[in-house]
């Protein structure tokens, strides 16, 4: 140990990499992860929290270097949270993510597909089609931030530029702290939701207190402007209003192999990587293989993602979500692509008790795409649906372990295939598919 200042400064191999991105070393038989820092990497770092099972440790010198580390292409990486792996080349982002699934499938789960998919990847830059941007007022950093939380903290860091969000929002930035300068209750703006449709992008501004006459002015001579919609929110969800266009259409995004478009409202879930959810939907399709007497059922099905797709191959779709009004998005949807044989339920499948008239029915194939939370209600009533074929789309390899392990271990499925799909790429985010087969 050697002393700096006041901070001592340790010295460890790195051996792994974190769930988040971090590096993995041990010193004396505690665990530290530390900022910045790479498996196979010698460094000297400073100590940072302690915690009962592992410290934290920010790198300070790197003695010997990874070959699979790169110059990281963002100014603001290191501060900004929104990105954790840029100083790893993307082929070594791929294997980390790779092999985070399979340990998690194997030490949480105790189980092994059969066999691994190749990785499905897309664009790695300016890929971000939604996003929900901070806003702080803080007079001592120069006024308005506008950007991502920090890493490990809930500071904005002020953004000019983003790499990862896609041009037609990244290019906004200098001009959002602009006008949010120039607004009343500038301190009173928590956060604008930004949403890329292939038609529009959309802007929602979230505000606490009341805009003045000449704020939503300037709001719409903005939207005006920089050709964005523009919408403003003081309340929950369904307060959302229209500030420029009066009217706007609602986004649309289009799955063009499958003869679907999708229309979406700013605030309401969509994947965030169009390129990557166009190959996510053919992959799930392809391994689904549904067919035209068979019925299927789509889990937390959102605005009907797979559901539609699905619709043009088989008999019949059951979509069912939680949030009432993707449920009525989704209902639009199916009517807008023309799909008869598509319907979509409200229901909350993580209930306790799951109930309703949709798991009395035995199902041919199964589509789940849970939130981070993963889907144990759901996979525990397998057997009532009885699918020949489930196809897991998950975003937590840890939730995806433990319900495989209950798939396959208690209700005797096969474990057929696995994957990871790079939603979003730079990130630490493990997005995966699975698939069972009914033994
Ligand atoms: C990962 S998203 C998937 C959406 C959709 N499959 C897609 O590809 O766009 C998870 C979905 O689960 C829904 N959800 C969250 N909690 C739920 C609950 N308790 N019951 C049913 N759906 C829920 C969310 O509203 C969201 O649409």
């Amino acid at each position: 140990m050697i002393r700096n200042g006041t901070s001592a400064i340790l010295e460890a191999e790195v051996t792994d990499l974190s769930h988040d991105g971090r590096g993995v070393a041990r010193v004396d038989g505690k665990v530290f992860f530390l900022d910045d820092a790479l498996p196979g990497e010698r460094v000297r770092f400073t100590r940072g929290r302690r915690r009962r099972s592992f410290d934290t440790g920010k790198t300070e010198t790197i003695l010997s270097q990874s070959p699979d580390r790169v110059v990281p292409h963002c100014e603001y990486f290191g501060t900004c949270g929104g990105c954790a792996m840029q100083h790893l080349n993307h082929p070594a982002q791929i294997a980390a993510k790779q092999r985070q699934l399979q340990d998690n499938l194997k030490r949480l789960g105790r189980v092994e597909p059969e066999r691994y998919l190749p990785p499905l990847t897309g664009p790695v830059w300016a890929y971000r089609r939604k996003a929900r941007l901070g806003v702080r007022y803080v007079p001592k950093k120069g006024g308005v931030l506008v950007g991502f939380r920090e890493r490990h903290h809930s500071f904005i860091t002020p953004l000019e530029h983003c790499a990862v969000l896609v041009p037609s929002v990244a290019r906004l930035l200098p001009a959002l702290r602009e006008l949010l300068e120039m607004i009343s209750c500038r301190d009173r703006i928590p956060q604008i939701e930004v949403a890329q449709g292939d038609n529009a992008t959309a802007l929602v501004f979230r505000h606490l207190v009341p805009l003045t006459e000449s704020d939503r002015d300037r709001i719409r001579s903005f939207g005006q402007q920089h050709s964005v919609q523009v919408m403003l929110q003081p309340g929950g969800l369904d307060s959302i209003t229209p500030v420029w266009p009066d009217t706007p259409p609602l986004l649309v995004y289009a799955l063009p192999d499958h003869d679907v478009e999708i229309i979406f409202g700013a605030v309401n879930f969509v994947q965030v990587n169009a390129a990557v959810n166009e190959k996510l939907v053919q992959q799930a399709l392809d391994l689904l293989a549904p067919r035209p007497q068979e019925r299927v059922l789509d889990l937390f099905c959102g605005v009907g993602n797979f559901s539609l797709p699905l619709g043009r191959a088989a008999g019949e779709v059951l979509g069912i979500e939680g949030d009432r009004a993707l449920v009525q998005r989704a209902c639009e949807n199916a009517a807008h692509n023309r799909l008869a044989n598509v319907r979509f339920v409200t229901a909350d499948l993580y209930a306790d008790e799951l109930a309703g008239a949709w798991l009395q029915q035995r199902r041919d194939k199964i589509l789940l795409d849970p939130p981070r939370s993963g889907a144990l209600e759901v996979v525990k009533q397998l057997p009532a649906l009885s699918p020949q074929r489930l196809v897991y789309v998950s975003c937590n390899p840890a939730t995806l372990a433990r319900d495989a392990e209950i798939v396959v271990r208690q209700h005797g499925y096969r474990f057929t295939h696995a994957g990871i799909i790079d939603m979003f790429p730079h990130t630490a985010h493990v997005e995966s598919m699975a698939v069972f087969e009914r033994a």
